[in-house]
């Protein structure tokens, strides 16, 4: 048998709704396929605030640090959002992804075509999207110095952040980035905005550069603005997508609507090779539907297929998994935010029983 130390991070608001959902689902995997899962729970977050006052305690880190993979769900909430800045949820992620090297974080927006109709778009328009967001996340406008509230001469108060990449935070992202598109249709377009930021200047150069090492990867490039409508007007011309921490965080979500809810959008957050990644989805903490039962648990189950797919190494285990999520959706539950006419209503829980009871089958 296989052992593996996971480290859970239900978090704030739905989190720990659709970790519940998530974790019985991983048990039963984890029976089929002769792996031992030893579940670790850790606060973080708004959870870990009102236990510790600190929203990435010490020995949280320790824990995901000596584990084989951490599964996060989501943090932050209306409670924590007038605390000075290192002392909010939204801290303590930035600090779970610096502090584990998570430099790069993969978003895939595939579009399920159960699904086609809870997308606001076009059936035309999203059918067989399939595209792989790259994000760089450890680096850029959400960590460059200086940063911070200043008062002025004046005594006008300035606020600062700055975007700054080196050429090796570049590199390594761009050689995530070709690797993946190798790995996928070939096609890789590297989003800036070099035509008025010096760091998308030198971010664009190195991409360049790196082009030649992957010369079955074709390159293209698209300014930031652009990237957006483009993801909306004709998602399908995407395959894989490159780009910088804001601009990423940005376009994912764009991207996750093309797939017809955010709810449905896993994501791997990824370090050095032999280095625990966190797998967490990519919404939030869902403030306005948590504690009602309402929450879209698959964007977490998905979650931990990549954690199976990508940190464990169990392709199959992770197949499984969804191809339960499919069958789910092809026996018409739905939740809330992927509900369409003539299909079947559930809550957060009753979708995890309908799981349960395909992978038992
Ligand atoms: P959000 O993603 O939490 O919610 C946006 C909208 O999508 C809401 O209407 C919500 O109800 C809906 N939604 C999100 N996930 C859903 C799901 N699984 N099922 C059904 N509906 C879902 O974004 P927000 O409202 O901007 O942020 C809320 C809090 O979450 C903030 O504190 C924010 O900082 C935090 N946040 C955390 C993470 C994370 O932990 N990785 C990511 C994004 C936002
Ligand atoms: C995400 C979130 C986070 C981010 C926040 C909560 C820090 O929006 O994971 O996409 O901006 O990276
Ligand atoms: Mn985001």
């Amino acid at each position: 048998n296989q052992h593996y130390k996971i480290t859970l991070l239900p978090g704030d608001g739905i989190g720990p709704e659709i970790m519940a959902v998530t974790v019985e689902v991983l048990k039963v995997i984890g029976q089929q396929f002769n792996l031992e899962f030893e579940f670790q729970e850790a606060l973080m977050g708004g959870a870990a605030i009102d236990a510790t006052g600190n929203p990435l305690p010490t020995e949280t880190l320790e824990m995901c640090r000596q584990s084989h993979a951490v599964l996060l769900a989501a943090i932050g909430g209306y409670k924590w959002d007038n605390l000075p800045r290192e002392q909010r949820p939204e801290t303590g992620l930035l600090g779970l992804r610096a502090g584990l090297e998570l430099f790069a974080n993969l978003r895939p927006a595939t579009i399920l075509p159960q699904l086609i109709d809870a997308s606001t778009l076009k059936r035309e328009v999203v059918e067989g999207v399939d595209i792989m967001v790259v994000r760089e996340l450890t680096g850029g406008v959400y960590f460059g110095q200086p940063k911070g509230i200043f008062s002025t001469e004046t005594g006008e108060k300035r606020g600062v952040n700055t975007m700054a990449y080196t050429e090796g935070e570049i590199d390594r992202i761009a050689r995530v980035g070709f690797a993946t598109a190798q790995k996928r249709r070939g096609k890789l377009c590297s989003v800036d905005k070099a035509n008025v930021l010096d760091v998308s200047q030198l971010w664009r150069d190195r991409v360049i550069a790196m082009s030649q090492q992957y010369p079955d990867v074709e390159l293209s490039h698209l300014y930031v603005d652009n990237a957006a409508m483009q993801l909306v007007r004709s998602p399908k011309q995407f395959d894989t997508i490159v780009t910088g921490n804001l601009f990423g965080d940005i376009l994912s979500d764009a991207a996750a609507m093309l797939t017809g809810s955010i709810g449905m959008l896993p994501s791997a957050s990824l370090g050095e090779a032999g280095k625990p990644g966190v797998f967490e989805p990519v919404h939030g903490s869902a403030p306005d539907i948590a504690g009602q039962d309402k929450a879209n648990p698959l964007a977490q189950v998905l979650s931990a297929a990549m954690m199976l797919r990508y940190a464990l190494d169990q392709p199959q285990a992770a197949d499984q998994m969804e191809r339960a999520v499919n069958q789910v959706l092809d026996q018409g539950y739905r939740t809330g935010d992927i509900m369409s006419p003539g299909m079947k209503a559930v809550g957060c829980k009753a979708m995890g029983e309908a799981l349960l009871k395909i992978l038992d089958n």
